[in-house]
Parts: structure tokens; sequence; C-alpha cells
């Protein structure tokens, strides 16, 4: 079942999911808090650390872990999720460098990077989940075809993803990674919480599939039929097709 939120603007979005996050981390101590990269989230954090600023809300008995990473871009890459992660929301609150978790895109060996990463992750209960969608249904980087039972894992990224995702490479398809380290599908069903954000025309189709159309692999953000506590925020385009 979705709990489906629908706002006029991108502010408004993130002021939703905002409420959720706030929510969470100070019911609960030590929260666990899963995190996504992307545009999606970017307000969201941007208030996370306004709040932080002002009010004082603290991230420092939290643990976080992302979603995943690009393969083959180092930590300092620009455009590497580690450094996205940094820029846009560890560097304005006080989350504990140690208490960070981020997949390992520049490990030797990318498989063992991707058990190591599960083996952790289920040591814990994500509280809440920040996921945004691609616009081809993906989340996380979990392609269309990708099994709903996946855990963490190797994909390689779609043309879709990578055309999608060349703006942030001076538009050059050629510079974005051919393979990402991500959280699978089954992984992401284990959190408590879910809260999904998307705006924009170019994901209503998408938005569309995940809610009302078939579940199926072709749509991996459908799997979130299944899911308890789904809370999907989106503006007034990307909910055009409801
Ligand atoms: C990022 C991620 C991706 C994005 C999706 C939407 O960690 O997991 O699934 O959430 O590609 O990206 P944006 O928000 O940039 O439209």
């Amino acid at each position: 079942m979705f709990n489906t939120i629908i706002r006029k603007n991108y502010d408004e979005v993130s002021s939703e999911a905002f409420k959720i996050m706030k929510e969470v981390v100070t019911g609960k101590k030590n929260a666990v808090l899963g995190l996504a990269t992307g545009s999606s989230p970017v307000g969201m954090y941007k208030k996370m650390i306004a709040d932080h600023n002002s009010n004082g809300t603290s991230y420092k008995d939290c643990l976080t872990f992302n979603l995943d990473e690009y393969v083959g871009l180092p930590k300092s890459h620009d455009q590497s999720y580690y450094t996205f992660m940094h820029e846009n929301l560890f560097s304005g609150i006080d989350v504990p460098e140690e208490n960070i978790h981020i997949p390992d895109g520049s490990a030797a060996d990318e498989k063992q990077a991707c058990i190591d990463y599960e083996t952790e992750l289920k040591k814990h209960t994500v509280d809440i989940q920040i996921l945004g969608i691609g616009s081809d249904g993906h989340i996380a980087f979990n392609e269309p075809g990708c099994p709903f039972a996946s855990e963490t894992h190797l994909m390689d990224l779609t043309e879709q993803t990578r055309k999608d995702n060349a703006r942030f490479f001076d538009g050059d398809i050629d510079e974005v990674p051919t393979k990402a380290i991500t959280q699978g599908l089954a992984s992401i069903m284990r959190a408590s919480k879910i809260v999904l954000i998307a705006t924009g025309a170019n994901k209503a189709e998408a938005v569309y599939n995940m809610i009302h159309g078939p579940k199926t692999e072709s749509c991996p953000a459908s799997i979130l039929q299944d899911h308890k506590d789904v809370t999907v925020i989106l503006d007034e385009a990307a909910a055009s097709k409801l």
C-alpha cells in the first residue's frame, strides 16, 4: 500500500520528506538511515542541514547506509557518490565518519565488496530508506529485469540511466561509468519505512507503473507494492499520470 502525498513544487516535496526523516531521527537515538544520491533527495538534505544548524537535531548516534556507488570512480572523484554524500549532507551534519556506509566502488574485488556490504547491512534494520526513481522504473541501480530477490550486487547501467546521469558529467555519456554496486531489491525491502521522492514529468510514467502497473521485474519499483510502509512524495508533474 502506498501513502501518496502530492505537493506543488520541489521545495514542498522536500519539506514533506524532511518531516518524516526528522520524526525518525528524533524518535530513535540510534536510527539507521538509508540514503540515496541523485537530484531527488538534495532538497531534503538541505533542510536536514538547516535544521541541524538551527535546532541542533543530532545525527551523532545514527548509522547511514547508502544505496549505491559507481564502479571505477575513486572516492575522490567529484561525481563519486562518496563525494556527493559528503558535499550534500555529511559535511553539514554531525554523523561520525565511522558511522557512514557507502559501497566501495573502487575495491579490487568488486564481488567481494558486494558481499561485504550486504553482510554489514544485514546486521541492522534500516529505520527509514530514502529512494528516488529512475525514468525506467529503477530504484537504487536495480535496472529493469533485475530479480526481486536480489541483494547487493554489480549492475550494468542501462543506456537510459547513463543518458539521464550524463548531466552530472558535463553532458558526456562516455564519462558516465557503465557499472555500479547497488543494494538489491530484497535488501531495500527489509527497511521498516520507505520514502520515495519523485518530481518532474519525466518520472510520471515510472511513478504510474510503480503504483498501478503489474508487479513485474521490468518495473523494479513495482516491488514496493508489497511493502507495508511506503510514502511516495510527488510534485504535480510526477503525479500527472496517476
Ligand atoms: C541514487 C539512486 C538512483 C536515483 C534515481 C533517480 O542513489 O539510487 O536510483 O534515485 O536514478 O535519480 P534523480 O533523483 O537524480 O532523478
